[in-house]
Protein backbone atom coordinates (compact mmCIF):
# COMPACT_ATOMS: atom_id res chain seq x y z
CA UNK A 1 0.00 0.00 0.00
CA UNK A 2 2.86 2.13 -0.09
CA UNK A 3 2.90 5.21 -2.53
CA UNK A 4 6.18 5.94 -4.09
CA UNK A 5 5.11 8.95 -6.41
CA UNK A 6 3.54 10.93 -3.09
CA UNK A 7 6.92 9.66 -1.61
CA UNK A 8 8.71 10.96 -4.54
CA UNK A 9 6.71 14.05 -4.15
CA UNK A 10 6.78 14.57 -0.60
CA UNK A 11 10.81 14.57 -0.67
CA UNK A 12 10.59 17.10 -2.83
CA UNK A 13 8.49 19.32 -1.21
CA UNK A 14 9.96 18.54 2.43
CA UNK A 15 11.03 22.04 3.84
CA UNK A 16 13.15 20.40 6.73
CA UNK A 17 15.85 17.47 6.79
CA UNK A 18 14.44 14.50 5.20
CA UNK A 19 16.61 12.50 7.76
CA UNK A 20 15.49 14.78 10.57
CA UNK A 21 13.50 13.93 13.48
CA UNK A 22 10.42 15.08 11.55
CA UNK A 23 11.41 13.41 8.56
CA UNK A 24 11.05 9.98 6.37
CA UNK A 25 12.54 7.82 9.44
CA UNK A 26 10.18 8.97 11.69
CA UNK A 27 7.49 8.40 9.16
CA UNK A 28 8.71 5.06 8.04
CA UNK A 29 8.30 4.40 12.30
CA UNK A 30 5.03 5.63 13.08
CA UNK A 31 3.45 4.20 9.56
CA UNK A 32 5.44 0.19 11.13
CA UNK A 33 3.56 1.15 14.76
CA UNK A 34 -0.02 2.10 12.70
CA UNK A 35 0.17 -1.11 10.98
CA UNK A 36 1.36 -3.19 13.47
CA UNK A 37 -1.51 -1.47 16.01
CA UNK A 38 -4.40 -2.09 13.58
CA UNK A 39 -3.90 -5.70 12.90
CA UNK A 40 -5.52 -5.48 16.84
CA UNK A 41 -7.83 -2.15 17.06
CA UNK A 42 -9.13 -2.53 13.63
CA UNK A 43 -8.32 1.00 12.51
CA UNK A 44 -8.21 0.98 8.78
CA UNK A 45 -4.59 0.48 7.69
CA UNK A 46 -5.13 2.90 4.50
CA UNK A 47 -5.60 5.82 6.81
CA UNK A 48 -2.85 5.07 9.20
CA UNK A 49 -0.59 4.83 6.38
CA UNK A 50 -1.85 7.83 5.02
CA UNK A 51 -1.07 9.34 8.81
CA UNK A 52 2.75 8.45 9.05
CA UNK A 53 3.44 10.07 5.37
CA UNK A 54 1.21 13.32 6.13
CA UNK A 55 1.11 14.37 9.37
CA UNK A 56 4.93 15.86 9.79
CA UNK A 57 4.99 16.67 6.78
CA UNK A 58 3.99 20.15 6.45
CA UNK A 59 6.22 21.54 9.15
CA UNK A 60 8.15 24.48 9.28
CA UNK A 61 10.79 23.95 11.66
CA UNK A 62 11.57 21.26 14.20
CA UNK A 63 10.81 23.12 17.11
CA UNK A 64 7.30 24.35 17.88
CA UNK A 65 4.95 24.79 15.00
CA UNK A 66 1.39 24.93 16.43
CA UNK A 67 -0.23 25.01 12.86
CA UNK A 68 1.78 21.63 11.28
CA UNK A 69 -0.92 19.44 11.50
CA UNK A 70 -3.80 21.58 10.44
CA UNK A 71 -1.36 22.05 7.25
CA UNK A 72 -1.38 18.85 6.94
CA UNK A 73 -4.86 17.99 7.09
CA UNK A 74 -5.29 21.04 4.25
CA UNK A 75 -2.83 19.26 2.10
CA UNK A 76 -4.41 15.83 2.43
CA UNK A 77 -6.75 16.88 1.48
CA UNK A 78 -5.52 18.64 -1.49
CA UNK A 79 -4.03 15.58 -3.05
CA UNK A 80 -6.50 12.84 -1.69
CA UNK A 81 -7.97 12.50 -5.32
CA UNK A 82 -4.56 12.59 -7.18
CA UNK A 83 -2.28 10.14 -4.42
CA UNK A 84 -4.24 9.04 -1.54
CA UNK A 85 -7.88 7.78 -3.23
CA UNK A 86 -9.40 7.68 0.36
CA UNK A 87 -13.41 7.43 0.68
CA UNK A 88 -15.10 10.47 1.99
CA UNK A 89 -15.30 8.76 5.46
CA UNK A 90 -11.64 7.85 5.45
CA UNK A 91 -10.26 11.58 4.05
CA UNK A 92 -12.20 13.12 7.34
CA UNK A 93 -10.80 10.77 9.83
CA UNK A 94 -7.08 11.36 8.20
CA UNK A 95 -7.89 15.12 8.08
CA UNK A 96 -9.01 15.02 11.97
CA UNK A 97 -5.92 12.49 12.70
CA UNK A 98 -3.87 14.88 11.14
CA UNK A 99 -5.14 18.31 12.43
CA UNK A 100 -5.11 17.40 15.92
CA UNK A 101 -2.25 15.21 16.27
CA UNK A 102 -0.10 16.93 18.40
CA UNK A 103 -3.04 18.19 21.69
CA UNK A 104 -2.92 15.36 23.87
CA UNK A 105 -6.29 14.49 23.27
CA UNK A 106 -7.63 10.78 23.95
CA UNK A 107 -10.91 10.09 22.50
CA UNK A 108 -11.70 9.91 18.94
CA UNK A 109 -12.58 6.85 16.48
CA UNK A 110 -9.97 3.70 16.92
CA UNK A 111 -8.76 4.93 13.38
CA UNK A 112 -7.71 8.17 14.93
CA UNK A 113 -6.65 6.77 18.07
CA UNK A 114 -4.55 4.07 16.34
CA UNK A 115 -3.01 7.20 14.09
CA UNK A 116 -2.13 9.39 17.50
CA UNK A 117 -0.79 6.18 19.33
CA UNK A 118 1.72 5.24 16.74
CA UNK A 119 3.38 8.56 16.44
CA UNK A 120 3.39 8.89 20.08
CA UNK A 121 5.30 5.11 20.35
CA UNK A 122 7.78 7.02 18.06
CA UNK A 123 8.21 9.62 21.06
CA UNK A 124 12.11 8.21 22.41
CA UNK A 125 13.76 9.70 19.70
CA UNK A 126 13.36 12.63 21.19
CA UNK A 127 14.17 11.24 24.27
CA UNK A 128 11.07 11.00 25.38
CA UNK A 129 9.44 8.05 26.91
CA UNK A 130 5.87 6.99 25.64
CA UNK A 131 3.70 6.92 28.88
CA UNK A 132 0.77 4.53 28.86
CA UNK A 133 -1.74 6.74 30.47
CA UNK A 134 -1.49 8.80 27.30
CA UNK A 135 -2.08 6.65 24.68
CA UNK A 136 -5.23 5.86 23.15
CA UNK A 137 -5.97 2.05 22.60
CA UNK A 138 -4.88 -1.22 24.55
CA UNK A 139 -2.81 -2.59 22.04
CA UNK A 140 -0.49 0.32 22.13
CA UNK A 141 -0.13 0.01 26.10
CA UNK A 142 1.43 -3.63 26.03
CA UNK A 143 4.33 -3.71 27.55
CA UNK A 144 5.87 -5.69 24.22
CA UNK A 145 4.60 -3.20 22.26
CA UNK A 146 6.16 -0.23 23.99
CA UNK A 147 9.64 -2.10 24.20
CA UNK A 148 9.54 -2.95 20.31
CA UNK A 149 8.60 0.64 19.72
CA UNK A 150 10.95 2.15 21.81
CA UNK A 151 13.89 -0.03 20.57
CA UNK A 152 13.63 1.04 16.86
CA UNK A 153 12.75 4.75 17.87
CA UNK A 154 15.96 4.33 19.64
CA UNK A 155 17.71 2.88 16.71
CA UNK A 156 17.76 -0.24 18.49
CA UNK A 157 16.68 -3.70 16.64
CA UNK A 158 15.43 -5.04 13.12
CA UNK A 159 13.56 -2.57 12.00
CA UNK A 160 15.92 0.39 13.35
CA UNK A 161 18.07 2.67 11.65
CA UNK A 162 18.57 5.29 9.32
CA UNK A 163 15.83 4.95 6.40
CA UNK A 164 17.89 5.13 3.61
CA UNK A 165 16.01 4.98 0.46
CA UNK A 166 16.32 6.56 -3.18
CA UNK A 167 13.06 8.81 -3.86
CA UNK A 168 10.05 7.21 -4.65
CA UNK A 169 11.27 3.79 -4.92
CA UNK A 170 11.00 2.15 -1.17
CA UNK A 171 10.72 -1.35 -0.96
CA UNK A 172 10.22 -4.09 1.35
CA UNK A 173 13.29 -5.23 2.05
CA UNK A 174 14.42 -1.45 3.26
CA UNK A 175 13.81 -1.46 6.90
CA UNK A 176 12.64 1.38 7.82
CA UNK A 177 9.16 0.76 5.28
CA UNK A 178 8.83 -2.83 5.44
CA UNK A 179 5.51 -3.93 6.65
CA UNK A 180 4.79 -5.46 10.01
CA UNK A 181 4.09 -9.25 9.86
CA UNK A 182 2.04 -11.66 12.29
CA UNK A 183 5.69 -13.03 13.20
CA UNK A 184 6.92 -10.17 14.32
CA UNK A 185 3.95 -9.08 16.50
CA UNK A 186 4.53 -7.15 19.84
CA UNK A 187 2.32 -9.17 21.74
CA UNK A 188 2.49 -10.69 24.94
FE1 LIG B 1 5.10 12.74 14.20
Amino acid sequence: MLKPPLIKVLEREFRLDWQGMHGAPHWARVRWNGLTLARDTGARADVVECFALLHDSQRINDRRDSHHGHRAGDYAQSINAEYLHLDATGLEMLIYACEYHSEGLMEADVTVQTCWDADRLDLARVGITPDPRRLCTAPARRPAQLRASIAMSLGHGSRAGHVDFEAGSPSGDLPGWSTPDVAGSAHE
